[in-house]
């Protein structure tokens, strides 16, 4: 099984620098996600691994050994990009076959490959066709089965279901589960902008933003315990509300003031130093209910807009709490509140989440 290791890695584009040193190992037969926001270096990142991108500082190990200088055919690695481009006059079986014929694979291995990578992906029916004959999921599904058949040490996916609409996006993701779990030796690196894809399918997440690594960690250690204000509002959605707050008291547990004088509780621990310096109090919208009557509520405030989705409603809240966005509450099933009404919410201690004037999370100190 094969590992892959970035020591210090840059990428610059003329004199930009857009990645500044980034380290990272991935586990052999591990499945990483690099999220973050567009133009961050996902891409790019992912490009230098399979040897199509120049390597301007640094090195990338795949399996112990240094690939800067190899290239990308050499590297044991296969690619899957969010255009399939599939060969258009060449059928199903004839494109997923091309790169093994060009390596001189006999007859008899080439079509025990296919045939087992089309089994996988659930594609044999189609076998036959040209690409235009078939839908977008099925023809990323080819794409996808021309990488199995290179038969890779590490499998990279640039978001490889971005173009697919909602419901062929979600059937294509289990396939990727599947996929996942039955070549579970195969190490996979795989860039989505879809939560979902990255909350579900990563062992663990990279978050990257700006050409630095934010956070790496499994996905909900980074739901529940991010290490800053950026991953606290990248990994969730609606993004965790931020407000901004003073430390009137430190300790085992800490004691903070909100814009609006109200004082509460966070259980985090916080130095002696940072008695009055001014803080983040972070809490998601899931994490917030409505106070029950008389009970110590954590904020209150009138209600601008209701969008009731069903399954949950959103509820968003105008107040002088938070310098310009409005507060959002994710209330469970259907609720009957309205525009205009003021309502009274709270969120168990465990849900609270205080920042640094770095914005730092106090956990990680
Ligand atoms: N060939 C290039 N020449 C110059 N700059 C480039 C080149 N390719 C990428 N960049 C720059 O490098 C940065 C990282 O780009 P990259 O494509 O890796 O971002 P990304 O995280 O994949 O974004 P997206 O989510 O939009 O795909 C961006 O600022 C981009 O403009
Ligand atoms: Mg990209």
């Amino acid at each position: 099984m094969t590992g892959v290791t970035l020591n210090k890695v840059k990428k610059s584009y003329g004199n930009v620098e857009v990645l500044h040193g980034v380290d990272l190992d991935i586990n052999p037969g591990e499945f990483v996600v690099f999220v973050g926001p567009s133009g961050c270096g996902k891409s790019t990142l992912l490009r230098m691994i399979a040897g199509l991108e120049e390597i301007s500082g640094g090195e990338i190990s795949i399996d112990g050994q240094v690939v800067n200088q190899i290239p990308p055919s050499k590297r044991g690695i296969a690619m899957v990009f969010q255009t399939y481009a599939l060969y258009p006059h060449m059928s199903v079986y004839d494109n997923m076959a091309f790169g093994m014929r060009i390596a001189k694979e006999s007859k008899e291995e080439i079509d025990r490959r296919v045939r087992a990578a089309a089994e996988m992906l659930q594609i044999t029916p189609y076998l036959d066709r040209l690409p235009k004959a078939l839908s977008g999921g099925q023809r990323q599904r080819v794409a996808i089965g021309r990488a199995i058949c290179r038969d890779p040490k590490v499998f990279l996916f640039d978001e490889p279901l971005s173009n697919l609409d909602a419901a062929l996006r979600v059937a294509t993701r289990i396939e990727i589960a599947k996929l996942n779990s039955k070549m579970s030796e195969t190490t996979m690196i795989y860039v989505t902008h879809d939560q979902v894809e990255a909350m579900t399918l990563a062992d663990r997440i990279v978050v990257l933003s700006g050409g630095y690594i934010e956070q790496v960690g499994p996905p909900l250690e980074l739901y529940e315990r991010p290490a800053n204000l950026f991953v606290a509002q990248f990994i969730g959605s609606p993004a965790m509300n931020i407000m901004p707050a003073k430390i009137t008291r430190t300790g085992e547990t800490t004691e903070i003031e909100l814009k609006d004088g109200k004082r509460l509780e966070v259980p985090v621990k916080t130095p002696e130093g940072d008695l009055g310096k001014s803080a983040s109090f972070g809490v998601r919208p899931e994490d917030v209910r409505e106070a029950e009557e008389g009970e110590d509520f954590l904020f209150e405030g009138k209600v601008s807009i209701i969008e009731a989705l069903g399954e949950v409603t959103l509820i968003y809240i105008e107040g002088e709490l938070i310098d310009e966005d409005p507060i959002i509450v994710k209330l469970p099933g259907i609720h009957e509140g309205r525009p205009g009404d003021t309502m009274r919410f709270a969120a168990d201690p465990e849900k609270r989440h205080l920042f640094d004037e770095k914005g730092h999370s106090y956990l990680y100190r």
